[in-house]
């Protein structure tokens, strides 16, 4: 058997290596965060920079700060679009919301957009909320940031339509809180064949001094 043959075969059983990481609007300061890493191996923190009543978040900046003094190299924001209350544009929103990391001297890897809540936060109207969606993935990349969705199939339906696929090409951080992280049984929806990371559990009380939201991706 030649060498390239064994490296096949070892790629085809070596087992998928996963990584763990959370988000959480809570305070999280260097130390919370370096038991984060060094006790529990997680990898990655994804902060939400824009609140849905059209504020930016000082907590979490903080957060995104501290992350990478910790010394956690993949850190990302997510964004909750403002649309009910008096807002700024959706274009506004991104530009206000990516400057401002910028100024306060924190460091994304990319902006995730948050498609959720369908009552509380969207329109009734599917059309005018993928229009959002759209501006908002364009913005974000007429800026340099990468970009990426957050939402399940019951959110998307409800928000935009399953088969609005219009987006498809960006990742998908699913919301499915199964408890631990698996796509085994991933629904394609929106024009996703699978997702690329998974949100599996949230609420969940540390012993870091923080309560998180869980991640995975494979
Ligand atoms: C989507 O997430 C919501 C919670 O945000 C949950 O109630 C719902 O069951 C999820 N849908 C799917 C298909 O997992
Ligand atoms: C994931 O969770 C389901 C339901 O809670 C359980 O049946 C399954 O064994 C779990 N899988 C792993 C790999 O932990
Ligand atoms: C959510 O995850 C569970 C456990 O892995 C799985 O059984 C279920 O089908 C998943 N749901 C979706 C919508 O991916
Ligand atoms: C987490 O941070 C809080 C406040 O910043 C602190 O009280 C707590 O002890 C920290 N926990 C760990 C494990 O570092």
């Amino acid at each position: 058997m030649n060498l390239f043959k064994i490296i096949f075969l070892c790629s085809l059983i070596s087992p998928t290596i996963s990584h763990y990481g959370f988000d959480s609007i809570n305070p999280i300061s260097v130390k919370n965060f370096t038991c984060f890493r060094e006790n529990h191996g997680y990898e990655f923190y994804i902060g939400r920079v824009y609140k849905s009543i059209g504020e930016l978040d000082s907590t979490v900046i903080e957060n995104i700060k501290n992350a990478r003094k910790a010394g956690f190299q993949f850190v990302d924001g997510y964004i909750f679009p403002c649309l009910l209350v008096p807002c700024i544009s959706i274009k506004q929103q991104i530009e206000e919301t990516l400057k401002w990391i910028k100024e306060q001297g924190g460091q994304i890897g990319r902006l995730w957009i948050s498609v959720q809540g369908a009552e509380l936060y969207w329109t009734d109207e599917k059309p005018l909320n993928q229009a959002i969606i759209f501006e908002a993935v364009k913005q974000t990349e007429a800026m340099g940031f990468k970009v990426g969705i957050y939402t399940n199939s019951t959110h998307w339906n409800q928000i935009v339509g399953n088969d609005w696929n219009v987006v498809a090409e960006k990742p998908l951080w699913l919301d499915n809180w199964s408890g631990n992280g698996s796509f085994e049984n991933f629904v394609p929806f929106g024009g996703w064949k699978i997702p690329t990371m998974q949100q599996f559990d949230v609420e969940r009380g540390t012993d870091c001094g923080v309560v998180i939201n869980r991640n995975w991706y494979p």
